[in-house]
C-alpha cells in the first residue's frame, strides 16, 4: 500500500473531536466547532443526529482514553513527549498550561498542515497561548525519521512516546513497524512508550455497543479507509503481551479509569453506573518499556 493511502484515516479524528466536546477536556469544543465535528458525524450517520445510546459509550470512552495519557505522561515524571497521530487533540498545549513539558506532537502531512491552520487560528482567537516548547511536525509513524526525532526531542532527556487511535486501523505488520520505530527512541532516549491503542476486541463493553449507529459509525470508516477496525485486532491481553514481549517490550496494562480523573462527559450524555464499571474494567492503558 503506498504510504498516502494513510490519509483516508485522518477523518476519523473529527469524530474523536465531536465526541471530546460531551466532556471538560481543553479546547474541545471550540476545536470540534472549527473543524465543523458535528457534521462529520452527521455524515457518518447518514444525517441523524448521534443517539443517545451511541453517545453514552463513546463519548466517556474517548474521554478516558484521553485523559489516561496526560496521566500516564504526569506520573511517569518524564519531561519530553513525542506524540504520534495527534490529530485534533492538542494535548501539548493542554498540558503545558500546568506543566512545563517539551511536546512533540506529529501527524501525517496532510493533516499537519491542517492542524497549524487551525493552530493559527485558535492562537490568534485567544484559545491557545503561544508555547514554545510544543512543536507540531509531519510525521508518518510507520516510517521511522529519526532525523526528525533528533532535531526536537533533548538528547539526552527520557521521553514518553504517546498516541492513542492509531493502532487500531493498523495490520500486524503496520504495528510492528510503529513498534521498531518506538523502540528505536526508547533505546536513544530512555523512557516509556504509553498508549492505550492495544485494544482487545473481546471486552464486555464491546457487546453492548449494539445500536445501530455503532454499525454505521463502523462502515463509514471502514468504507472510507478500506480498513476495518475489528480485522486486525487483537483479541487476548496475552496476545498483546506476546506481541510486544517478542519485539523486546515488557509492558504492563492498567485500566484507564482508575479514579485519578474526573468523567466529565458521563453525566452529560447520562451514561450509568453500570456502564462506567464495564468501561472500567475493559479500557486499558499500556505501558511498555524496553526489557
Ligand atoms: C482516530 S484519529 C486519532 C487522532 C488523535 N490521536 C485523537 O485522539 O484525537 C487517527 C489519526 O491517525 C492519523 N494517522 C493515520 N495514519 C497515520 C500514520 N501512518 N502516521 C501518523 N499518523 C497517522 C490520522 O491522520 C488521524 O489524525
Amino acid at each position: 500500500m503506498s504510504l498516502d493511502h494513510y490519509d483516508t484515516i485522518s477523518p476519523t479524528a473529527r469524530l474523536v473531536a465531536e465526541m471530546r466536546r460531551y466532556s471538560d477536556i481543553p479546547f474541545a469544543e471550540e476545536i470540534a466547532e472549527r473543524i465543523g465535528a458535528a457534521e462529520v458525524v452527521r455524515g457518518m450517520l447518514e444525517g441523524e443526529a448521534p443517539a443517545a445510546e451511541l453517545l453514552c459509550w463513546m463519548a466517556p470512552t474517548l474521554e478516558a482514553r484521553y485523559k489516561c495519557v496526560v496521566e500516564g505522561i504526569r506520573t511517569s515524571g518524564v519531561k519530553q513527549v513525542i506524540e504520534l497521530a495527534s490529530g485534533f487533540s492538542f494535548r501539548g498545549d493542554a498540558m503545558n498550561q500546568t506543566a512545563s513539558l517539551r511536546y512533540l506532537e506529529t501527524d501525517l502531512a496532510e493533516m499537519h498542515e491542517t492542524r497549524l491552520h487551525l493552530r493559527d487560528e485558535l492562537r490568534r482567537d485567544g484559545v491557545l497561548a503561544v508555547q514554545p516548547h510544543v512543536v507540531f511536525a509531519p510525521l508518518n509513524a510507520v516510517e521511522p525519521d529519526g532525523a526528525l526525532v533528533a532535531r526536537h526531542l533533548l538528547p539526552d532527556e527520557p521521553v514518553a512516546v504517546v498516541h492513542e487511535g492509531l493502532l487500531q486501523y493498523f495490520s500486524m505488520d503496520e504495528k510492528q513497524r510503529v513498534a521498531l520505530q518506538v523502540a528505536d527512541i526508547l533505546r536513544r532516549h530512555g523512557g516509556v512508550w504509553l498508549t492505550p491503542d492495544f485494544e482487545v476486541i473481546s471486552g464486555a463493553a464491546l457487546k453492548h455497543w449494539t445500536h445501530p449507529h455503532f454499525m454505521r459509525i463502523h462502515s463509514a470508516i471502514a468504507r472510507s479507509t478500506h480498513r476495518s477496525l475489528r480485522g486486525a485486532a487483537f483479541t487476548s491481553v496475552e496476545e498483546v503481551e506476546r506481541f510486544l514481549s517478542g519485539l523486546g517490550f515488557q509492558a504492563t496494562p492498567r485500566p484507564q479509569i482508575d479514579g485519578t480523573f474526573p468523567l466529565s462527559s458521563v453525566g452529560r450524555v447520562g451514561t450509568t453506573p453500570e456502564q462506567v464499571e464495564l468501561l472500567r474494567r475493559d479500557r486499558l492503558l499500556w505501558e511498555i518499556r524496553l526489557r
